[in-house]
């Protein structure tokens, strides 16, 4: 059988470069056509420049040229049912539907799973600024700046 995907996810926390949180998280993203891609979390001094283990395994799939996945596993150094984060969430929504089934690592063999759908649920996606530009395509003009007629109180 082939090597589960959190296998991998465990693997890829090793390269995890983490000199100030020392939490080590990994990722395994495979494609609809059964490609594995990995990430690893990278800290930065200037902490909100990190890059999370997912983020860098779905950016490096789609610069690959990937645009459909199945499934998703993440793994902390502690097994301890990490899962992404509410960013890493909305990334994923991106490229996935609701049914991506993400695994996450509970130590011991033990694994939990989701899906997209349950951890990031009336996520907003194309289909939501598609039907705000249509909304608004329909409504009356906004007032220009500088127009005389305005309703406000000056
Ligand atoms: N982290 C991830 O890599 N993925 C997530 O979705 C959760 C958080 C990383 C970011 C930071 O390097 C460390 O975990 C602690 O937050
Ligand atoms: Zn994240």
């Amino acid at each position: 059988m082939d090597n589960p995907l959190i296998e991998h996810a465990r693997e890829a926390l090793a390269e995890a470069y983490v000199p100030y949180s020392e939490y080590r998280v990994g990722a395994a993203l495979r494609t609809a056509d059964g490609e594995i891609f990995t990430g690893c979390n990278i800290e930065n001094a200037n902490y909100s420049n990190s890059l999370h283990a997912e983020e860098v395994a779905i950016g490096t799939a789609v610069a690959a040229g990937h645009r459909e996945f199945e499934r998703l596993a993440v793994s902390s150094g502690v097994r301890d049912g990490v899962t992404p984060c509410g960013m890493c969430r909305q990334t994923l929504a991106e490229f996935c539907g609701d049914d991506l089934t993400i695994v996450s690592d509970l130590g011991d063999g033990a694994v939990t799973t989701y899906t997209l759908g349950e951890l990031l649920p009336e996520t907003i996606s194309a289909s939501t600024l598609s039907a705000a530009a249509e909304a608004s395509d329909d409504a009356e003009p906004p007032h220009e700046v500088g127009d005389t007629d305005s309703e406000e109180p000056s």
